[in-house]
């Protein structure tokens, strides 16, 4: 398993909040069955500098990651390197956002606005992070189910959705996830991980409530999505059967 977003890094952001978490973590993911993490930590960009500055400091917490790591021994996933950008209107004009993109990829992690709604200067810092050569993804796109008339306008732009994978454990929630799978609003599953115990992992928890639930077209589509796009390739086709009346009751 993948899990497209994580704050795994020790102290750089409301993540893990030194390296002893970051390593439990780890070692929780990769016995739940996750083999790959992308760590996107959050970034906040008032001007062009703050990009290298948060690189800088989450290169440093990766090095000192992957030196723990070591010196403990123990399995982990393998960490490939990305960022949450938060989407302000000016970041489009900045190149140096290509690379906050997932390490090996062309895919980077964008943070719509909770509270404000989505204006168009949002639309164009989109379109021109894309003539950067990016591909946008969309984080936890769940929570933004109010906006839900606009995400075709993301959706032409060529943006894949992440679902944060505890929204699945949410009974009341179901019947909204299965209509973004058919809409073609979701695509990834993420833990969006900050720490062990409000917010822990639940990847593997909502993998096994898809199969069982939804069935195992669903759990495979968001699941071989992550390999593909991990491997900078785009999504596949989805091919979901059509849950009927009864097996929507039992969502
Ligand atoms: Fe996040």
């Amino acid at each position: 398993m993948i899990d497209f977003h994580s704050h795994i890094l020790p102290g750089i952001d409301d993540g893990a909040a030194d390296m002893e978490t970051s390593l439990t973590m780890l070692k929780k993911a990769y016995s739940d069955g996750i083999d790959k993490v992308v760590s996107t930590s959050h970034i906040y960009i008032g001007d062009e500098s703050d990009i290298d500055k948060f690189l800088l400091k989450r290169n440093k917490a990766y090095d000192d990651l992957c030196e723990a790591m070591a010196k403990d021994g123990g399995k982990f996933p393998e960490v490939r390197l990305g960022a949450e950008v938060y989407l302000r209107s000016h970041i489009g004009r900045y190149e140096s956002v290509s690379r906050l993109a997932i390490q090996g990829t062309d895919y980077i992690l964008l943070e719509m606005p909770m509270h404000k709604s989505w204006r168009q200067e949002h639309f164009e810092a989109i379109y021109n992070i894309t003539t950067l050569g990016l591909k946008p993804i969309m984080a936890h796109i769940e929570r933004y189910l109010r906006y839900r008339n606009d995400f075709h306008n993301l959706k032409s732009l060529g943006a894949l959705f992440q679902v944060n994978a505890d929204s699945f454990l949410h009974k009341s929630l179901r019947k909204e996830l299965l209509n973004l799978f058919y809409d073609g609003y979701l695509h990834l599953l993420g833990s969006d991980m900050h720490n062990l115990t409000e917010r822990p992992n639940r990847l593997r928890e909502a993998y096994d409530i898809i199969a069982e639930r939804f069935g195992k077209e669903f759990a495979d589509y968001p699941r071989n999505n992550a390999k593909t796009v991990f491997a900078n390739a785009g999504p596949e086709n989805a091919k979901l059967p059509k849950l009927g009346f009864f097996d929507k009751l039992k969502l």
